[in-house]
């Protein structure tokens, strides 16, 4: 199992060292434009191999995409995060042109990979990813919503006093701070719902805090968020390669599911070896439709955005 991840910066380094410490990959190439800096990082990675116990074959290259030849899947972080203060929206302009060119030349040497979108704005840079390769749907994922799912059990173990590991919960919706809709509803504790525990108004806080999760990290440390996204994306690629038929909430491209059509946007996936394997349509409330709706229509409006940028 070949694994690529383009961009070596710190979402794209800790992505490919979870993977490597998950042990499932035989090899995971890593790509950036600076001169000698995937190499670097490979090599430090390498250096972890016999602390770490993992046998996975981590190389670099410096923009030579002939050496991601025959990868099973690839993940693409490239581009510029986030500043303090920034929205993903405004990281647009810069990005869509360097996902557009990574998304060609990666299918020119690997014409059956599978394709995994970090960069932002990641829902609309995975439907740029659709226009510009015309990929089956089920070979372009966008990696949002199992990071914000993430954060939403960190949030609602927080607010429990409770390990993670207890919780089960999902967000859906785009991947920005106003469009991501956490499902507070189907929230469980150990199968308990979790408004069993917290008060309206906790779960609202929950709620909220969930929304800008990566917001508030990027004012902290002044930049994007590295860890759970690398984690997140460590375990999308995980469920690939072991062929796992594992739930996930990713941005895909709808066709008519959940009444959407013509975007891609976060909704309960199965992942397995084809990639998504199939939508799941789950009965969602009068309000929670609503709440998705207004979402899609923040994520088709950033979608016009990419007419005007002449790719
Ligand atoms: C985040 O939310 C990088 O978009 C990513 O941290």
């Amino acid at each position: 199992m070949k694994v690529t991840v383009v961009g070596a910066g710190a979402v794209g380094a800790s992505c490919a060292e979870y993977i490597a410490i998950k042990n499932f990959a035989s090899e995971v190439v890593l790509v950036d434009i600076k001169e000698s800096f995937a190499e670097g990082k490979a090599m430090d990675l390498m250096q972890t191999a016999s602390l770490n116990g993992f046998d996975t074959k981590i190389t670099g290259s410096t923009n030579d995409y002939s050496r991601t030849a025959g990868s099973n899947i690839a993940v693409i972080t490239s581009g510029i995060p986030r500043k303090p203060g920034m929205t993903r929206e405004e990281l647009i302009g810069i990005n869509a042109g360097i996902v557009k060119s990574v998304s060609e030349q990666l299918i020119k040497y690997s014409p059956d990979v599978i394709l995994i979108i970090v960069s932002n704005p990641m829902d609309t840079m995975t439907y740029l990813t659709h226009k510009v390769t015309g990929l089956p749907k089920n070979r372009i994922i966008g990696m949002g919503g199992a990071l914000d799912s993430a954060r939403f059990k960190y949030r609602l173990a927080e607010a429990m006093g409770c390990p993670a590991s207890d919780i089960d919960g999902m967000v859906i919706g785009g991947h920005s701070d106003t469009g991501m809709v956490p499902l507070t509803r189907l929230a469980t504790r150990n199968s308990v719902r979790v408004s069993e525990f917290l008060s309206t108004e906790r779960l609202q806080k929950v709620l909220e805090d969930t929304k800008v999760g990566g917001a508030t990290l990027t004012g902290m440390l002044g930049t994007s968020a590295w860890y759970a996204p690398g984690a997140a994306v460590s375990s999308l690629v995980q469920a690939i390669a072991c062929d796992q038929q594992k739930m996930f909430t990713c941005s895909v491209l709808l066709d008519r599911e959940f009444g959407l059509n013509d975007l891609c946007i976060g909704v309960p996936v199965i992942l397995g070896k084809n990639g998504i394997e199939k939508i799941v349509e789950i009965k969602l409330d009068e309000a929670e439709l609503n709440q998705l709706q207004v979402s899609a229509e923040g994520v088709k409006a950033t979608n016009t955005l990419l007419h005007d940028l002449n790719l």
